[in-house]
């Protein structure tokens, strides 16, 4: 189990949408909360309506596609909270342009800002969850990229996205024997800010503030679940409860639940046949303690 209560949490892209309800839910089961954004007065307003609800939280900047400005929030957040045990990697952008028709700058920045952004904010709290015993990650992936076949149009995001999954999958492994857990939330689709909002996020050194802002759905399937929004303050109960469990998953839209099992067991059922084959003609490759070096006829 992660204990909330009592305990000093981050959550970065607090000021606005899946963030903002995540930090409001924190601070509500008993956490202080440092709510971190490139916006910083968005930041101050979610420290506003925790305040007013008795919880306890303070706004810091950050641009999470600078290491040292991730640095800077970790010490802040430190300064202000003591040491952060429960980290929510939330910040990010995302694109639905055709990869042929992105310039360059926001191919680079959609993959930094989901990515790299996730990963040196992880990267940068972790000593501190060894040294205090424990901890949690949660990191903000996506439907998009646990089933990259669910939505299209979406190719960087998703591949940023994967690579937030993989990266928190490989890490509970790493970080399980200092008792510090990891859970990948995986939002369908959640009413927030980022399709009015997204390109006002874009940092200058990938060209800053976007006058093309607006984000435009992929599909106009209106019985695709990706057009029924879900409130951010219903999704963060769940999301905790997972963090709460140490689950490795969070996801919203149930019925995505079905498109997830036809998505995988068809490519196992498609997949293996070949291998499977050789296998049955060949035998298993011999093992080899000292990794797989070819040799050379
Ligand atoms: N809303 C959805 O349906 C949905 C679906 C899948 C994944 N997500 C993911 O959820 C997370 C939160 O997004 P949201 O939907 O709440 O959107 P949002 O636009 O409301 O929130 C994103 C927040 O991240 C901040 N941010 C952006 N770039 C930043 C940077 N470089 N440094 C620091 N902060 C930065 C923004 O200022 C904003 O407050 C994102 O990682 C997004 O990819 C959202």
């Amino acid at each position: 189990m992660t204990e909330i209560s009592g305990k000093a949490a981050v959550v970065t892209g607090g000021g606005s949408g899946i963030g903002a309800g995540l930090a409001r839910r924190l601070a509500a089961e008993g956490a202080r909360v440092a709510v971190a954004d490139i916006l910083l007065e968005n930041a101050r307003r979610t420290v506003a309506q925790i305040e007013a609800a008795g919880g306890e939280a303070v706004a810091v900047h950050v641009d999470v596609c600078e290491r040292e400005s991730i640095r800077a929030m970790k010490d802040a957040a430190t300064r202000a909270l003591g040491p952060v045990q429960l980290v929510f990697a939330n910040a990010g952008a995302t694109s639905f342009t055709p990869l042929i028709e992105m310039s360059d700058e926001d191919v680079e920045w959609i993959l930094h800002v989901n990515l790299l952004g996730t990963t040196f904010t992880t990267k940068a709290f972790l000593p501190d969850m060894i040294a205090a015993g424990g901890g949690h990650i949660c990191a903000t992936a996506s439907m998009a990229g646990l089933l990259p076949g669910w939505i299209p149009v979406h190719a960087p995001y998703s591949a940023a996205k994967a690579g937030i999954i993989g990266m928190m999958m490989n890490l509970a492994m790493e970080l399980k024997p200092h008792n510090v857990f990891t859970t990948s939330y995986c939002p369908g689709a959640v009413a927030s800010g980022m399709k009015e909002n997204n390109g006002t996020y874009r940092p200058s050194r990938f060209g800053g503030p976007e006058a093309k802002a607006e984000v435009t759905f992929a599909t106009t399937d209106t019985t695709h679940s990706s057009l029924r929004f879900y409130h951010p303050d219903d999704i963060a109960p769940i999301v905790l409860n997972a963090v709460r469990h140490n689950r490795p998953f969070v996801f919203d839209h149930a019925d995505q639940r079905r498109f997830f099992r036809e998505t995988y067991s068809s490519v196992v059922e498609a997949c293996y046949d070949d291998i499977e084959a050789w296998e049955a003609a060949h035998g298993l490759p011999e093992a080899n303690p000292y990794g797989a070096a070819l040799k050379q006829d």
